[in-house]
């Protein structure tokens, strides 16, 4: 039973934790190119420390954590927080969201210390494309960090796509063929106003609606029941085994069902991915307090959590961080 019920009844059983605000590529979506203020070293939380906060959630509810970032991989010590985290009381379910470049390197000891699902970033299958969304010449690395997961045995494994206008939204039946014909569930994810700079356009990003019409032509899509507390929505591709999902955060927003909360790379717990309300664990931590206070400052946080992130607002603000701060 958990603890995290908002005044809404939402019962909140999802952490997302950013292990890191810095990463390997520069999506375009994400980060500037330079000048990015990455958090000073002392301000992100040690692996004691946030082994302190997820153990706390895990004790009072939450059974499903992700690491994310940033980029996960880059921490040197992400085994070890895989491992720690696998091994609380509670033996919560410890995924990853990663862009799969450093995964053939390290896979086989992230299962083996007990990570349990992999979603891997992949917007497209072209390497000239690929330099101008991340702004690296990674292609070769993602694709192996992704036949290596395979090999691994660790399943299941998610792709994630952003389409952007006029850049990859093209590429849609070409990624949901090249998904299918490996065994891997392809989602796609409606860019969202998180990035640095805020490119971000309301009349110019790409709808799941738009996906769906590129995809009709090569596949029949076929309607499943949803999961109320996923942010995908499947759709089964006739005639294969496969599902393909769509996260559709900014067209059709699905806070009602929303279970998740989140730890940013310094310790701030935010109850909503938009918005700019945080609650501070780390000075908490630092000076002494003990479980209960950590867990009554999270508590304030579900407490407050809003309706809605509304999206489906065209007066929303982007939020006070970028998405690599907070943790896609
Ligand atoms: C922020 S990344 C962090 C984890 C890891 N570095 C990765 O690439 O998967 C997590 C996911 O957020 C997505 N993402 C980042 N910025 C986004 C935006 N503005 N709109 C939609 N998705 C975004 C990325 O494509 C990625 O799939």
């Amino acid at each position: 039973m958990t603890q995290f019920i908002d005044g809404f009844g939402r019962a909140h059983r999802d952490l997302r934790v950013s292990l890191t605000d810095k990463c390997n590529l520069r999506c375009t979506y994400c980060m500037p190119s330079e000048h990015m203020q990455w958090l000073p070293n002392e301000q992100t939380l040690t692996a004691d420390e946030l082994l302190r906060i997820v153990a706390v959630a895990c004790a009072n509810g939450i059974n499903d954590v992700r690491l994310t970032g940033g980029e996960p991989l880059i921490r040197h010590d992400i085994v070890e927080i895989v491992e720690r985290i696998a091994s609380l009381p509670s033996a919560p379910s410890v995924a990853m969201t990663t862009n799969g470049i450093r995964l053939a390197a390290h896979v086989n000891e992230l299962v083996a210390a007990g990570l349990s699902r992999i979603n891997i970033s992949l917007d497209t299958l072209d390497a000239q494309r690929f330099v101008r969304l991340t702004r690296r010449n990674e292609l070769h690395a993602v694709i192996a960090g992704i036949e290596a997961a395979m090999a691994s045995g660790i399943r299941p494994i998610k792709l994630n796509a952003v389409l952007l206008r006029g850049l990859n939204d093209d590429e849609a039946p070409l990624l949901l063929n090249w998904a299918i014909e490996r065994g891997l569930e392809l989602r796609f994810i409606e860019e969202m106003p998180l990035s640095v700079g805020g490119s971000w356009s309301r009349s110019d990003y790409i709808t799941t609606q738009d996906i769906i019409e590129s995809l009709t032509p090569v596949f029949e899509l076929l309607p499943l029941p949803r999961d109320v507390h996923s942010p995908a929505f499947a759709m089964q591709v006739g005639g294969t085994d496969a599902t393909v999902g769509f996260i559709s955060s900014i067209s059709q927003p699905f806070c009602g069902g929303c279970d998740r909360l989140r730890l940013t790379a310094d310790g701030q717990f935010r109850n909503c991915l938009f918005g700019s309300d945080e609650w501070d664990l780390r000075g908490l931590l630092r000076s002494g307090a003990d479980d209960q206070a950590l867990l009554g400052r999270m508590m304030d946080s579900v407490r407050a959590k809003k309706a809605g992130h509304g999206t489906d607002n065209l007066s929303l603000l982007q939020p006070s961080r970028s998405m690599n701060a907070i943790g896609g």
